[in-house]
């Protein structure tokens, strides 16, 4: 079918809302009406070097949420009507799915970063008929429809703001989970999470939750580390002061978990430093470049790197959107507005920091 999308085709250029032709929903495939699509960090990668770019010329967008318009054959679970949030895709059938940790699928790259089909084709093609990246994290949001698998699909209820949810899908999810699940952290415990965007500050929200006894946010931007102290944070901490350790250190005693979204390494340095003895980091950031730790840095701590804050989105999701119900997590917060056709000023005001957490509503 005929849609309308935002279209990346050169890493140096602005993205182009276009006319695009989507195939058909395949085997175990839905086509969904996008309601929203929330910018990730992830999504302008191919800006850097790096494997997104490999995707080019490609439909980004992987944080939506909208409803299902078709479904392909053998389908089950879904029907035309649903409501859905889409979140990464995964093969239902290797290790890692089968132990409830699809975020660490064997094909994960496979299908979530080369905005192809699993069997290595293209699903889309543009005007001229030339193929096109559409399967970016198995869906490719940023447009008015968009070919998602059911694994990516979580059903959700009907009496919530479907637009706003899309972010659920990754940054939040990602952000929420790692301190939830991944770090598990409990009350009474000091965390401190470094870099508070999208998936800081919903870390920060989820720390909160948690009743942990500080939490601390460390960000670059001033306005960004208002918003983290609105959203429960007990102490802020400027990126750029040179006693950034020192300064988180003085307010945790020493914090049980630490999370690094900046994937600067300096800073992931920081966030071991600002570890207690037993105390445990989580990187999220996507870096390229290697950070160095000698074993004495690491005594009696633990580091690793978490994908999608180890969450399947079919269970974490529906509870996600039960604590914005009661009031407990306000990611609606991080949300600002634009217009599909607005992605290029979404992503100015991303870089800025103006904004947390675009949606764009085609
Ligand atoms: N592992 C995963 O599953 C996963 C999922 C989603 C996103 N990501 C990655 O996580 C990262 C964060 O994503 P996001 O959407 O929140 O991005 P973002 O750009 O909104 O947030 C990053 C924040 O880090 C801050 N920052 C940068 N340098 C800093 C420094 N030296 N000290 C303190 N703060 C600093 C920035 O000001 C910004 O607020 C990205 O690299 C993204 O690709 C990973
Ligand atoms: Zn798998
Ligand atoms: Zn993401």
């Amino acid at each position: 079918m005929k849609t309308r999308a935002a279209v990346l085709r050169d890493p140096a250029k602005p993205f182009s809302v276009e006319e695009i032709d989507l195939a058909d929903p395949g085997p175990g495939e839905l086509l969904v009406e996008i309601a929203g699509a929330g910018v990730c960090h992830t999504d302008l990668t191919a800006r850097e070097p790096g494997t997104a770019r490999n995707a080019l010329p490609a439909v980004f967008g992987h944080e939506g949420s909208g409803v299902i318009r078709e479904i392909g054959p053998g389908v089950t679970g879904f029907a035309p009507g649903d409501p859905v949030v889409l979140s990464y895709d995964s093969c239902g059938r290797c290790r890692q799915c089968l132990s409830a940790a699809p975020s660490y699928c064997v094909e994960a790259a496979l299908r979530n970063l080369t905005g192809r089909r699993s069997d290595g084709g293209h699903a889309g093609t543009d005007a001229a008929g030339l193929p096109l990246g559409t399967r970016w994290f198995g869906q490719s949001s940023f447009a008015e429809y968009a070919v998602a698998t059911a694994r990516n699909a979580v059903k959700v209820r009907d009496d919530v703001p479907l637009e706003l949810l899309g972010p659920l899908g990754c940054g939040v999810q990602t952000g929420a989970g790692t301190v939830l699940l991944g770090l598990g952290v409990k009350a009474g415990q000091n965390v401190v999470i470094f870099g508070a965007g999208g998936v800081g500050l919903s870390a920060v929200m989820a720390a909160v939750l948690t009743g942990a006894r500080t939490v601390v946010a460390v960000d670059l931007h001033p306005k960004r580390r208002e918003l983290a102290l609105e959203l429960g944070a007990t102490h802020v901490v400027d990126g750029a002061d040179p006693e950034v350790t020192a300064l988180v250190r003085a307010a945790t005693g020493g914090a049980e978990a630490a999370m690094d979204t900046t994937g600067v390494p300096a800073v992931v340095k920081a966030a071991v430093e600002s570890l207690a003895t037993g105390g445990t980091c989580a990187l999220v950031g996507a870096s390229p470049a290697p950070v160095t730790l000698s074993p004495h840095e690491l005594r009696g701590k633990k580091l690793t790197y978490l994908l999608e804050g180890n969450a399947v989105p079919q269970l974490f999701i529906p509870q996600l959107i039960g604590h914005w119900q009661a009031g407990r997590f306000p990611f609606d917060k991080l949300i600002r507005r634009y217009p599909l056709d607005e992605i290029n000023q979404a992503e100015r005001d991303c870089h800025t920091g103006e904004t947390v957490k675009p949606i764009l509503i085609p």
